[in-house]
């Protein structure tokens, strides 16, 4: 293990460490197959304060919960209605949030005083994790808030330093999960799980989130729905420097002309229009795009701003899309 920075390479006994620690009431980093959790046990009142607090996360987002099995989904949600055992038949363990009925034993902490408790079961370490301590998990995004959500154990490192974290590489998805809730069935939050796998569940008309700025900023009080997913109504993912997010190819080339400090996140198709050393690339297909997003958010090549071209939104162009509007500074 490396002491100074406190980062731990996923071993058996790195496990059991961790699940101790969550199991003592202390938060742990740890790898989803989506992003990094900053897991707290869920039924923990003040263990969950602690991860409000270290994240400077406002206290009106309710936090997911993170469980292993379906006993564990008994101990936080009250009922489990017939159409998500369906979805949790096909999706999970996996990149999928389910809304719920909460059990009075979850702590308004984790819910931010809803009714309502929002549950998944990972996949991979994460389970095992979860597993191992024994309890449910409460784990949002281990960024501080309002930062990119963390895809290595280094990002984890950079927002909080010196902080336990399990290091299990880069994660597989590098999205947050898809949040739905019923009745109506609905998507709260568009995520690693796209659209289009959740048709024939949710219904063949699926609704959807009010997009990404509508839910904030300079529309908001404009007539728009107040978010119903509290989180997606902050300003997120936001670079350390601004993004501006081009419709257009050609508006984008034109720009990046006139400020040729500014670098450009790019999918393959497009780095031959730049100069290399003003390329982050984002790789060539959706998948990779998705997986390689907040990496190149956070990158620390110098540069006075970041580009990025819009892609389709369509399958999981669409929670990139929403990723890009909530972090972008200027849409153009
Ligand atoms: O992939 C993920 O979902 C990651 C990993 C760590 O599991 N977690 C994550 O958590 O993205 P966080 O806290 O960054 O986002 C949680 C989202 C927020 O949009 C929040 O508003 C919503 O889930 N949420 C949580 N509880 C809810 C509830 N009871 N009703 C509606 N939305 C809820
Ligand atoms: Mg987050």
């Amino acid at each position: 293990m490396n002491r100074a920075s406190n980062v731990h390479p996923v071993r058996p006994r790195s496990l059991r460490a961790a699940a101790a620690r969550l199991r003592r009431g202390e938060l742990v980093a740890f790898p989803t197959e989506t992003v990094y959790g900053l897991g707290a046990n869920a039924l923990d009142e003040r263990a969950v304060a602690k991860i409000f607090a270290t994240k400077g996360r406002p206290q009106d987002n309710p936090v997911i919960v993170h469980v292993s099995d379906l006993r564990m989904l008994r101990r936080v949600a009250a009922t489990v209605p017939a159409k998500a055992r369906t979805l949790i038949r096909r999706f999970w363990p996996g990149p999928l949030t389910i809304v719920f009925p909460k059990r009075a034993n979850v702590p308004d902490a984790v819910t931010a005083g809803l009714p309502t408790v929002a549950v998944r079961m990972p996949d991979g370490i994460a389970r095992d994790l979860v597993r191992l301590a024994g309890v449910p998990v409460a784990a949002p995004s281990a960024n501080l808030s309002g930062r990119p959500s963390p895809t290595t154990a280094e990002h984890v490192a950079e927002d909080f330093p010196g902080f336990f974290v399990l290091d299990g590489g880069p994660t597989t998805h590098g999205l947050e999960s898809t949040v739905v809730a019923f009745d109506p069935p609905r998507i709260l939050r568009q995520g690693a799980v796209p659209e289009e796998d959740l048709k024939g569940f949710l219904g063949r008309k699926i609704r959807r989130p009010p997009r990404g700025r509508d839910a904030f900023g300079p529309a908001a009080g404009s007539g728009a729905e107040p978010a119903e997913s509290p989180g997606t109504k902050y300003r997120h993912y936001a670079p350390l420097r601004p993004l501006v997010l081009f419709r257009r190819k050609s508006a984008l080339l034109a720009y990046a002309d006139s400020h040729p400090d500014a670098l450009v996140l790019c999918p393959a198709w497009l780095a031959p229009f730049f100069a290399a050393w003003r390329v982050v690339p984002l790789g060539e297909t959706i998948e990779e795009i998705a997986r390689n997003l907040f990496s190149a958010l956070r990158t620390t090549r110098p540069g006075s701003e970041l580009l990025v071209l819009a892609v389709p939104r369509r399958g999981l162009g669409r929670a990139v899309m929403d990723r890009l509007e909530r972090a972008a500074s200027r849409i153009v």
